[in-house]
């Protein structure tokens, strides 16, 4: 049983695993894999001719007691397997930032560029101009994290919210008001950031530049105006949003799921959203992270999971391979009940 849930959680270990091993000449910190540590090159997950699919079975299947859940949250790191810390939470949305957890300007890396902000660049309405802005951001992404000042090779990056109301406050983030617009954005953003070509499709063996996060599925645009707020927020609409395209297009490698609750359910724990329509309707074949305390907000202000592990479960199950921007992973009794709800789940 444990093994079946932990399979899922091969989903995203495909992608952590494929970005670990991209053009690393030496191994330095974050790399995994150190050729000059005999025990952990020699595992199987380290040996570049293996198929990628075999390297991540051969990974799960060393996962012991609580590392299977722990990697899902901030991924420390397990020495026995010399694997490094993964941190999931960077930022990039005009250029790769600090403002996430994962970048550090301190070291032979200064600084970054910094692009406009996106609603500037969107009135160009220069798609190729979007697509190298993206490409620079990717590459200079990979540059940080080769210098060994980025801990994951992920951008919660491009915002492909419809701006509908200039008092979101967040506005300048995305491409406008226009959904069309919006999608086409947001298409060739996770092309050019993750290394595919202008038209995609020349993505080799999944292997990507860095990974995008289209966000924040969906129906986010407001903030905290006259008694309304994401927390709590509860929208009512219709699937047909340019997200669609931008993962059928795009194939983006994940999706943030937001606050808000949509018909009802929030986002981060509707089964129908994230895994029927994203993964089943839409194609989405990464993973889905929740937005920062999206889950405990379940149980704190939602009023919808009576136990905080209630809210873990249920967010797992949903996004059938989930991981959490801050959560309470830390408490073992936590994990030891998590794991108990969901082989108890698997078993109904
Ligand atoms: C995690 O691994 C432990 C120990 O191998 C196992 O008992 C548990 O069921 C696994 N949990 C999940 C969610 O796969
Ligand atoms: C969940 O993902 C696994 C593969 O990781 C797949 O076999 C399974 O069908 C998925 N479940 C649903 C309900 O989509
Ligand atoms: C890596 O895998 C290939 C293909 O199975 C095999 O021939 C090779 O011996 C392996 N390398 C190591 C170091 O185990
Ligand atoms: C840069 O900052 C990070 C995070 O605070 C720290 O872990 C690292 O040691 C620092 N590196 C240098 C070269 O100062």
């Amino acid at each position: 049983m444990g093994h079946q849930i932990t399979e899922e959680v091969v989903t995203f270990i495909i992608f952590f695993i494929s970005v670990l091993f991209l053009r690393i000449e030496s191994a330095q910190p974050p790399f995994s894999c150190d050729e000059s540590n005999k025990v952990t090159s020699s595992f199987p997950f380290c040996n570049k001719s293996l198929p990628i699919t075999q390297r991540v079975h051969d990974l799960v299947s060393r996962l012991r007691g609580r590392e299977n859940l722990t990697l899902v949250n901030t991924a420390p790191e397990i020495p026995r397997l010399g694997i490094s810390a993964y941190q999931w939470w960077s930022e990039g949305l005009h250029g790769v930032s600090k403002s996430g957890r994962g970048t550090t300007f301190n070291g032979t890396v200064k600084a970054a560029t910094l692009f406009p902000q996106i609603i500037l660049t969107a009135s160009t309405f220069d798609e190729n101009l979007w697509y190298r802005i993206a490409q620079a951001i990717g590459r200079e992404a990979r540059a940080v994290y080769n210098a060994g000042q980025l801990k994951g090779m992920i951008l919660w990056a491009p915002n492909i919210n419809i701006f509908r109301d200039p008092r979101w406050g967040r506005g300048q983030e995305t491409p406008g008001e226009d959904p069309m617009m919006v999608g086409k954005y947001g298409v060739v953003y996770v092309r050019g950031l993750q290394g595919d070509s202008f038209e995609g499709g020349k993505l080799q063996d999944g292997h990507l530049q860095a990974s995008a996060c289209c966000k924040h599925f969906i129906a986010q645009d407001v903030g905290n105006w006259n008694n309304i707020n994401r927390f709590t927020f509860d929208a009512h609409i219709h699937m047909n949003h340019p997200s669609r395209v931008v993962w059928n297009k795009g194939k983006v490698n994940s999706i943030m799921c937001a606050y808000n609750l949509v018909n009802g359910i929030p986002n981060c724990a509707n089964f129908d959203l994230l895994t029927t329509t994203a993964r089943g309707k839409w194609g989405l074949q990464g993973y889905i992270v929740s937005d920062c305390d999206a889950v405990s907000i379940m149980h704190n202000e939602q009023g919808f999971a009576k136990e905080p592990e209630d809210a873990v479960v249920a967010s797992l199950k949903a996004g059938n391979s989930s991981i959490f921007c801050f959560y309470y992973f830390a408490v073992k009794r936590t994990i030891k009940k998590i794991n108990i709800l969901l082989v108890c789940e698997i078993e109904d």
